[in-house]
């Protein structure tokens, strides 16, 4: 059934909860939901349809993912193509040209020499891998006691065992007893006190980096395998880097011989006006994680990127036929790789990085002009990104920002919440009267709210 053929009156909308009861729905209040239900039917564009029939600008690309907007057709074309010629192939002991053709134009989006690539089906796995790379890479280098993986508090690094535990976000840990044990966190970099209203880098917090030397002294910086950041933090509320902080934190990697790896799972794919922040920043980490943006979401993919003494390590330099004991029976899916190439091509062709970067000064003034509005404690910006921090109310933290979520809903533009900030970050192809209406109907809904 193509999308449009799937109107509201082919789905049952949920007036029978039961209808809804299987489902598990991830990271969602499922009883909440089910009670109330908000199901997207269609998307094209800047927009999706509800179940009701209703348009509702897309604030976030979706979760992140969706950047150069809905249902584009060079992309659905791609993957129609490739699902008639060939729907799968295996990826262990073969291979099919997309893959390679993939990891050669992704290398060439890179930095320096990040220039090899390792194919995953989300960003979880992407960091797992990540992870795992880091960890193998100083087992080959005679170095197996540099185990010892650092994150940071508030860090999302997805929802694997390795992810989890280098993450930094205490409710997604608080069921899940049994993580790594040698991690170590970070402390966050925001800080109302010193960077409220910021407009995109804060200009304090850059020391905050040397915490790492803290640590180095305390495990032994010769037991440290790596360190992962997000080098702007997306899902914890969009904490942007101080000027300088990630900067240092590379130098004190260098000193030590510790592996850099930045989370780009968000910030990949123009979402701060630039291919990656490590572009942006110009910065050269050891290891890049992506997803999201690099299929625009069509077809779920993640992927590792890391520098050429990686993988010469690991692969050029090693004794064994197989080196790495690692792979997905979907690394490097057809469909996902066809996705991708076009996806690729499509940020190229319509200059969608640029774009972001010529929007980001629009943006940033949209945002801040909530900065007085009811509630709002704190306005972050960096590229198409922002975070609205909302004061908690004393009795139910995270209530009020929610609320907004609905109200928002209703007046058609989607937003994402998390705690109680309030995150945006739309397709790059919005218009500035579709940034003007994600601001004012902000606006609207926070002198509504209580
Ligand atoms: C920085 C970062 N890393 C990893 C992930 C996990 O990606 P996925 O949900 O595709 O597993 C996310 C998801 O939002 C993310 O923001």
């Amino acid at each position: 059934m193509s999308p449009s053929a799937l109107s509201s009156a082919d789905i049952n909308l949920g007036t029978n909860p039961n209808d809804l009861e299987p489902y598990w729905m991830p990271f969602t209040a499922n009883r909440q939901f089910k009670n109330a239900p908000r199901l997207l039917v269609e998307a094209k564009d800047m927009h999706y349809t509800n179940a009701e029939g209703r348009k509702i600008l897309d604030g976030t690309a979706g979760l992140w993912c969706v950047n150069a907007g809905h249902g584009r057709q060079p992309i659905i074309e791609a993957v129609q193509k490739q699902v008639a010629t060939m729907d799968y192939a295996p990826g262990f002991q073969m291979g099919h040209p997309m893959s390679f053709a993939l990891a050669a134009r992704l290398a060439t989006m890179m930095p320096g020499d990040l220039d090899h690539v390792f194919f995953t089906n989300s960003g979880s796995e992407a960091v797992d891998t990540a992870l795992k790379i880091a960890l193998a890479y100083h087992h080959a280098k005679g170095n197996a006691a540099r185990r010892i993986l650092i994150g940071r508090a508030r860090g999302y690094h997805g929802v694997g065992f390795g992810g989890l535990s280098v993450g930094g976000m205490a409710p997604n840990k608080r069921q899940f007893g049994n993580l790594l044990g040698a991690v170590d966190h970070l402390q966050h970099t925001h800080s109302l006190e010193h960077n409220a209203f910021s407009r995109g880098q804060p200009t304090w917090g850059s020391h905050l980096a040397d915490e790492l030397e803290t640590l180095a002294e305390l495990h032994g910086a010769h037991s440290i395998a790596a360190v992962i950041v997000e080098p702007m933090a997306g899902s914890t509320g969009v904490l942007i880097p101080p000027i300088g902080y990630l900067e240092r934190l590379r130098k004190i990697c260098n000193h030590h011989g510790i592996l850099l790896i930045f989370d780009e799972v968000i910030t990949g794919f123009g979402r701060l006006g630039a291919s990656f922040a490590c572009e942006r920043f110009d910065l050269i980490p050891d290891i890049v994680t992506c997803a999201k943006g690099l299929t625009n979401a069509t077809v779920p993919m993640g992927g590792v990127i890391v520098r050429k003494h990686i993988y010469d390590t690991l692969i050029n330099n090693s004794e064994e036929p197989i080196e790495l004991f690692h792979g997905y029976t979907y690394s490097g899916h057809p469909l996902a790789c066809a996705a991708a190439l076009a996806t690729l091509e499509l940020y190229h062709t319509e200059g969608l990085f640029e774009r972001a970067a010529e929007l980001e000064s629009y943006w940033e003034e949209g945002v801040h002009s909530l900065s007085e509005a009811p509630h709002v404690i704190d306005v972050r910006n960096m590229g198409l990104a922002a975070g609205i921090e909302l004061e908690p109310r004393p009795d139910a933290p995270t209530a009020r920002a929610f609320e907004m979520f609905l109200k928002c809903y209703d007046d058609g533009v989607l937003i994402r919440t998390t705690a109680d900030t309030i995150t945006l970050s739309p397709p790059l192809i919005i218009e500035h009267s579709q940034i003007d209406k994600i601001f004012s109907t902000i606006s609207e809904c926070l002198s509504k709210v209580a």
